[in-house]
Formats: structure tokens, C-alpha cells, sequence
């Protein structure tokens, strides 16, 4: 814990900002998670004094959301909210709490940026220069590197991306390109001039900053490795390059003070959007953000992944140094790696992973995930593994299995023999006394958010209080209550007491992880919200707690798990069925807005990209244990018949296909799933109006193995 301050803590704490451009994943719900974790664990260290603000907000600008926009006949501030409409649902369900959501398009936003730009060209550290960039003539724009491919100037492959070659894995210039096309047209690109505005990080004043910055913050040991790499050692070659920072129109973002036409690039505008965040809340109460900036006490973090950590940690700071007065360059940025299933990359298209909304549609309970994500996560810059079979032996062993059971096995005791009043001696019983000291070890371990050591820990705790409890073995007493002795019965009354003693520190040991439960906990113990400064406030002699309801109901396997995973992949498979089907109320009514099926065009390139194939079904069965599964083998005229597990088990009994035609992803990734690997996908139409899965099949004659383009 930190020491004692006499002056109040005012501390800012953001998550980074997801493009709006689509749903939450799951990467961006362990990130929420871990910050919040971390913020509870602050605030309850907090006195009424402090303040501390914990924002988000939506990254609105630049050119994928402009043309998405396009794409979808909305304007980007359409797509935008629509977007924005869908956050409150997940943050709220996994209970992330942020002060404040915003948005980067927002006025906030457009004043701090434009004061900060102006600011940085005030010291000299912003000019303009004229470079050359390619350029679509048909569509009028200028083209990020993403938009335009060409052959490999090295290898030859083509189709490559404007920046390196996958299959050579060469960086270069899209210039560089031979026989380059816009993938939004189809045009030959053509090299055009415009004048851009640079932000001058070569400058060896910012190097100086950067790196002091660097020594005099605790940063993560990889974090600072990696800027070590960036900045050079000192007396090395000042390694930092300039930044481009201003975009011409068309372009979604915020129009650069005096030039008219040109744009912040998006990464300037994004991070600026914390600060707008901060002072739109801080508006709420008429704070003004210049105010709660110019504390000088103020401590600011950022937890971001590791893919945006050279945004983070040079230019951030850098525009919050030399910009100056009120802003303050963060005290830390805090890094966390990827979330992987079962050892692979999660992906959407693939069906793998978890998804956020089906999660809590499927009513699966938030502080499962909350539990088991903390249970994994360090302050390390290292991947997480999301591990089904580990995921539910970790709640239903442990935190149910053992924290829980600490409260249902001593509460029908305390309730029975001592109509839920609390014995007089227990708080001074070794195991109660034991699990108090652990107090600001426990606390330690959250501050530096090592939260895997912390749950470990606290899980020994419980492990010790089970064992105490088994060892006592009240019930032999309780046998015979009526025939105790006082001292008996106050030994009986003392071992159940002590261990709801227990169970209220083990409880606020949890609740940065567990609010819910901690609530609940709080509740059933009949007790004001557990914090850190009163810890040590035991439950008193001869209090009464509430009658105990259930806190928390363990995983079903199947009911739970596989459902989730069986949902999302068929999620999938409607979602390749359904892409390129409006859906009747699109088709009847013309002002229809655009629907999220029909999200964004695709070129022939990425259609091409899915090799579809003619199968043969050689055989198909039920899966036990699966209501919505066929498992099928198919001939797609390869060495080896594939296995595909299909949910079309509503609409066809296995019989109905063995012989039969249909059509096949040749190029999916194998996916693991519970019941066997599954090497592929059929297509079937379905939609979520009309009942019933119509499995495709092509016409006569095709021959096993044809490629369908
Ligand atoms: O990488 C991303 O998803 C960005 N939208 C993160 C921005 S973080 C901050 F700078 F706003
Ligand atoms: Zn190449």
C-alpha cells in the first residue's frame, strides 16, 4: 500500500480506445477487466478526500471508419454511434466501471487537440514538409499503405500489402511496388504531392526527455527494453524519426487549425481522446480539467496492449511534455499481452475464442471470467491462455470449491445453534488473526497488479481456513449441542465465527476482482462495504448477520461452456452463410439504414481469398453429447477425407446426406473443438426470420473437388 499522504490523491487511469468501428472482443474485455481491478483495488485504498477517475471512450477517426462509413451509405457519425449504442451492454455485464465513457469525435476532443497541436508548433516542434504519396484518381484520396498492393519488388508475389511482403516477409515502400493497384478501386495509383505537418521527435530535446522519462518511471522490464531499443544508447545515433501527423481530406477526423483540408492523423487525435474523456466527466461536476491537471501531485496511467506500446510510450509523452502546462506526462503505462484460446490466436472468422456478447447472452456469469482472467494475470507483458477445462476447474475448484464454501458450510451452523448471532473470542483465534496479516501483502500484490500472486494467495488463505475448519470438525459438536457445556458451546460458537471472520477478509480480499459477489458477501454478513483502511475492523462480538442465500452457482460444463463455444462457431457459420444475403427488411424497405451483416464491400481479392470447393458427404453421424452437431466426412478430392462438424443436426438426420454434394471452406483453419478437430465448413443458408438450415449443394455434374468461383 502506498505510504500515508496528507495530501488528497488525484489519479486518472485509462483503458485504450477501441476503434468504433465494430463490437468489443474479448482482447478489449480483458483489458477493461484488468484495469478495473486494479481501479477497485485503488478506490478502496481511497479516502473521501481523493479523486480518481477511471474514463474510456470510442476511437472514432481516420480512414477505415470513413470508409466503412461509406460503404454502409451512413456518415462515419452514424457508424459511430451506432457502435457507441452497443458499449454500455458489455461494459455494464462485465462490470467494468469507468467514471466515464466519450468519444474522440467530441468537442473535448477537437479543443485539446488543436491546443496541444498549437502548443507543440509554439516551441518549434511542428513543420511542414511535401512529401509524395500515392493516390487513387478514381476515388479522389490519398492511400494509407493498408489500401494498395502490387507485386513483391523483391520476390515477385503478388497481391502484397503497400509496406512487406507475406511471403518474403521484405519491408518497403509502397512506391516501390511493382505494378501497384488501390484496393478500393482497382486503380492504378499515381504519385501525388501534398505538403504534411510533422511532429519533430528527432529533436534531441525529446530524445533527452525520453530518455529520462524512461529511467525515473518503474516501467515493465520488457517496456523499457524495447524503448531502450528505440532510442539507442546514449552516445548512439539519435534514432527517433519524425512523425507524420496530418492527413489530407477526404478524411474523418479533426481539421488541423489554419490548414484548411488537412487533418490530424488519427493517432494523434486518439490518446488526446483520455483527456477529453477525463473532461467531460470532470465537466459533470464543474471541474475544470486544467484545474485537476495542475495538481502537482497528480499520477496518471495508461493500460494499453503490447502492439501500441511505441504510441504510448514516445510520442505520448513526448506531445504531453513539450506541450506543456496544465498536461502531465503519465506516471506509468501499464502493458499487457494478447489473449489466446487454447494455446492459439483467437479469431473471429474462425469461430475460436469467446465471444463478449454471447458470453453474457448465454447468461454465463461475468465474475467467472473477472476470476479466472485475474487468477492468470500478471504484470508481466505476456500472453494469457483462455483454457475451457482450466477456466472451469479454476472457479468451481477454487473459487466456489473454496472461498464460498467457507461462507455455506458455517453458515447453517451459525443459523441453526446460534440463530446467526457471532460468538465473543473468535477475532483472536490463530486462523483469524493469520488471514488478517495477510492484509497488506495481499494489497501489495494488487498495487503492482501481480493479481495471479494475489489470488493465489488469498486461495491458500481458504485452503488454510477448510482445513481448520475440517480439523475442528464442528459438526461432532453440533451432535450433541443440546448436552454441551458453556465452554463447548462457545468453542462450536467461536470456530463458526471465526470462520465468517475469515470469509469477510478473504471476501475483501477478492472484491477488486468479485464487486458483485463482495456486495452480496457484505450483505449476507450484514456489514457497510469492506476497504483496505479497515481491514482490521473485525466483525464485532455478538453481531447478527442475514439469513445465507446461495453467492454463486458453479459452471455447468455443458450447459455453459459448450453451449458458448457451440454458439459461437455457429455464429460463424451463419455469418459466412448470411454475408451476402440482405435480410428481408433490408430488401422491402429502401430507407432501410444498412445492416451490420452487410458491413463493408469486399474486393474480388478477398473474395478469392476463401477456397470453396465441391464435397462429397461420405459419411455422417450424431455427435453425443451434441444437439446441434453433425459430424460428416467429406471427400473434397484430396489424399485424405476431412472431418467437419456442422450444426446442422436440426434440419437433417445423417442418413438424408451420406452421398450427397455440397459445398466446402477448403482453406479454414483446423479448429479444435470439444468433440474433435474440425478441418473445414459446409455451407448452408439460414436466416434468423425463417426457420430451418438448407445445406448447398451444386448442380449435377460437378465433380468432387472442383474449385467454385
Ligand atoms: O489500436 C487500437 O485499437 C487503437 N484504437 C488504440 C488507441 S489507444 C489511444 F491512443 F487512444
Ligand atoms: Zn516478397
Amino acid at each position: 500500500m502506498p505510504p500515508a499522504t496528507p495530501r488528497p490523491r488525484r489519479i486518472f487511469i485509462s483503458t485504450a480506445l477501441p476503434y468504433a468501428n465494430g463490437a468489443f472482443h474479448i482482447g478489449h474485455i480483458m483489458e477493461y477487466i484488468q484495469a478495473d481491478i486494479w481501479v477497485r483495488h485503488v478506490r478502496l485504498q481511497l479516502t473521501a478526500a481523493d479523486q480518481l477517475y477511471f474514463v474510456g471512450a470510442d476511437d472514432t477517426h481516420g480512414a477505415p471508419i470513413m470508409l466503412k462509413a461509406e460503404a454502409e451509405g451512413v456518415t462515419p457519425q452514424a457508424l459511430v454511434a451506432r457502435i457507441a449504442a452497443t458499449r454500455p451492454k458489455c461494459l455494464n455485464g462485465f462490470l467494468i466501471s469507468f467514471d466515464h465513457w466519450h468519444s474522440t469525435d467530441s468537442p473535448e476532443n477537437a479543443e485539446l487537440s488543436c491546443d496541444i497541436y498549437r502548443k507543440l508548433k509554439a516551441r518549434g516542434l511542428i513543420y511542414p514538409k511535401t512529401i509524395e504519396q500515392f493516390y487513387d484518381p478514381v476515388k479522389g484520396m490519398f492511400l494509407p499503405d493498408r489500401y494498395i498492393k502490387g507485386e513483391c519488388p523483391k520476390c515477385g508475389a503478388k497481391d502484397q500489402y503497400g509496406d512487406a511482403c507475406e511471403h518474403c516477409s521484405t519491408v518497403y515502400n509502397a512506391t516501390e511496388l511493382v505494378n501497384p493497384y488501390s484496393t478500393l478501386s482497382g486503380a492504378t495509383p499515381v504519385l501525388k504531392t501534398s505538403e504534411h505537418f510533422f511532429f519533430k521527435l528527432s529533436d534531441p530535446q525529446c530524445l533527452a526527455f525520453l530518455r529520462e522519462w524512461t529511467q525515473h518511471h518503474r516501467l515493465q522490464s520488457e517496456v523499457s527494453n524495447k524503448i531502450r531499443e528505440w532510442l539507442g544508447g546514449d552516445g548512439e545515433e539519435n534514432k527517433l524519426v519524425d512523425w507524420d501527423i496530418s492527413r489530407d481530406a477526404p478524411y474523418f477526423g479533426i481539421e488541423i487549425p489554419d490548414a484548411p483540408g488537412k487533418y490530424f492523423y488519427v493517432w494523434l487525435d486518439a490518446p488526446i481522446g483520455y483527456l477529453a474523456s477525463l473532461k467531460a466527466r470532470l465537466q459533470q461536476e464543474n471541474q475544470a480539467l486544467e484545474d485537476f491537471l495542475r495538481d502537482p501531485g497528480i499520477e496518471q496511467y495508461h493500460f494499453i496492449g503490447k502492439d501500441i506500446i511505441y504510441f504510448h510510450t514516445l510520442f505520448w509523452p513526448a506531445m504531453l511534455k513539450f506541450a506543456g502546462a496544465p498536461y502531465h506526462v503519465p506516471d506509468n503505462v501499464f502493458v499487457h499481452g494478447f489473449i489466446t484460446f487454447s494455446g492459439e490466436k483467437m479469431s473471429k472468422s474462425r469461430g475460436t475464442g469467446i465471444s463478449p456478447e454471447l458470453y453474457l447472452d448465454l447468461g454465463l456469469n461475468p465474475e467467472w471470467l473477472r476470476y479466472y482472467l485475474a487468477a492468470k494475470l500478471n504484470d508481466h507483458v505476456e500472453d494469457l491462455d483462455f483454457n475451457p477445462d482450466d477456466f472451469i476447474a479454476r472457479v468451481n475448484s477454487d473459487l466456489i470449491g473454496k472461498y464460498v464454501n467457507i461462507a455455506s458450510r458455517t453458515a447453517t451452523f451459525i443459523k441453526k445453534y446460534f440463530n446467526n448471532r457471532l460468538g465473543k473470542n473468535f477475532t483472536a483465534l490463530p486462523i483469524a488473526q493469520e488471514t488478517l496479516q495477510q492484509a497488506s501483502a495481499i494489497a501489495s500484490l494488487y498495487d503492482k497488479r501481480q493479481f495471479s500472486a494475489a489470488v493465489r494467495q488469498i486461495m491458500e488463505l481458504a485452503d488454510k481456513m477448510n482445513a481448520y475448519w475440517d480439523q475442528q470438525a464442528p459438526w461432532t459438536l453440533a451432535k450433541r449441542f443440546d448436552a454441551l457445556n458453556d465452554v463447548e458451546r462457545a468453542a462450536l460458537h467461536d470456530t463458526c465465527s471465526a470462520a465468517l471472520e475469515v470469509f469477510r477478509l478473504l471476501t475483501l480480499y477478492l472484491k477488486p476482482i468479485l464487486p458483485k459477489l463482495a456486495d452480496e458477501a457484505e450483505q449476507f454478513l450484514n456489514i457497510a462495504p469492506l476497504n483496505w483502511r479497515e481491514a482490521a475492523a473485525t466483525l464485532p462480538a455478538g453481531h447478527t448477520i442475514n439469513d445465507y442465500t446461495h453467492l454463486m452457482t458453479r459452471i455447468d460444463p455443458k450447459l455453459h461452456v459448450d453451449r458458448l463455444l457451440e454458439a459461437q462457431a455457429q455464429k460463424v457459420a451463419a455469418a459466412v452463410v448470411t454475408a451476402s444475403a440482405p435480410t428481408p427488411a433490408t430488401k422491402s424497405s429502401a430507407t432501410a439504414p444498412a445492416t451490420t451483416q452487410t458491413s463493408s464491400t469486399i474486393t474480388i481479392d478477398d473474395f478469392m481469398k476463401v477456397d470453396l470447393r465441391v464435397a462429397k458427404i461420405l459419411h455422417a453421424e450424431t455427435v453425443e453429447g451434441s444437439d446441434k452437431l453433425l459430424k460428416l466426412t467429406l471427400d473434397l478430392g484430396e489424399e485424405k477425407p476431412r472431418t467437419v462438424f456442422a450444426g446442422i443436426r436440426s434440419a437433417y438426420k445423417p442418413e438424408q446426406l451420406i452421398g450427397r454434394f455440397t459445398v466446402a471452406v477448403a482453406n479454414l483453419a483446423p479448429r479444435k473443438m470439444k468433440f474433435g478437430v474440425s478441418e473445414g465448413m459446409v455451407l448452408a443458408a439460414s436466416s434468423a426470420e425463417t426457420p430451418g438450415i438448407y445445406l448447398l449443394q451444386p448442380d449435377s455434374g460437378a465433380q468432387v473437388g472442383m474449385k467454385i468461383k
